[in-house]
């Protein structure tokens, strides 16, 4: 089924394997174009992990056109993240916390991954993708064993193509903000700012430490200050706590 709405176009089916995989390989879609699906089977989460994309949640891929971008497209997946913070805070959706890079936590657990991912065409054409999965249910069966301390859900029950539609055009509105105002409301949500946290540094062979969160730079990379009392930036890792 594909509906459009105002210059939002947004495609959803029943199940895919993955809907950023279907984005990305076929070809350049137009601005803000978009897939959702209900479940996936071999959904795709950062560093190469599996997400599990149980019936119950939101899974989509929202195509992305360099051209109509203001910001770096580093800046792609924060932008996301607050798209989808703003649009379920609006549906009622309370104590949430964007988690650096690319979570969003409820009450401290996972409801929401991102993963942008970029293609380059044989054209030399960008395909750049933001996909997006938020638990939107409990799952029946439970979440599996491995994420289940981990993984939280939005307790949304109404049409998840009216969420999905609200996250797009969050999304469109974002990439034109100027860095600086999207860096400084993505810090205002920020979880564990002024904590300490364990951090990986993907940057520097997954090496892991305790450092205190200071917040974001400009670029959105992670501020943080270590035991000896140095301040670093980290473009590349995760916050484990
Ligand atoms: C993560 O938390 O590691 C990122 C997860 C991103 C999952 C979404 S679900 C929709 C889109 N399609 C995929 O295969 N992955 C993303």
């Amino acid at each position: 089924m594909r509906r459009e709405k105002n210059g939002v176009a947004i495609a959803h089916c029943e199940c895919v394997d993955s809907t950023n995989r279907i984005l990305l390989e076929n070809g350049k879609a137009p601005h803000l174009f978009t897939l959702v699906a209900d479940r996936q089977t071999g959904g795709r989460g950062r560093m190469g992990r599996k997400y599990f994309s149980y019936e119950g949640g939101l899974y989509m891929s929202v195509a992305v056109s360099l051209e109509e971008l203001n910001i770096p497209i580093h800046l792609c997946t924060p932008v996301a993240s607050l798209a989808v913070f703003d649009s379920l805070t609006e549906v009622g959706c309370t104590d949430l916390k964007i988690k650096w890079v690319n979570d969003i936590l409820r009450n401290g657990k996972k409801v929401c991954g991102i993963l942008t991912e970029c293609r380059t065409e044989e054209n030399g054409m960008k395909n750049i993708v933001i996909g997006i999965g938020i638990n939107l249910k409990e799952p029946i069966e439970g979440f599996p064993e491995e994420i289940k301390d981990k993984a939280g859900y939005a307790d949304y029950n109404d049409d998840k193509m009216i969420l999905a539609e609200s996250i797009v055009r969050k999304i469109g509105d974002y990439i034109k903000l100027d860095s600086i105002e999207l860096v400084n409301k993505y810090t205002e949500n920020l979880a564990f700012l002024g904590q300490t946290v364990t951090v990986t540094d993907y940057s520097d062979g997954n090496r892991r430490f305790e450092a205190e969160l200071l917040g974001v730079n400009n670029d959105c990379f992670m501020r943080i200050r270590l035991n000896d009392g140095s301040e670093r930036l980290l473009s590349s890792g995760e916050i484990l706590s």
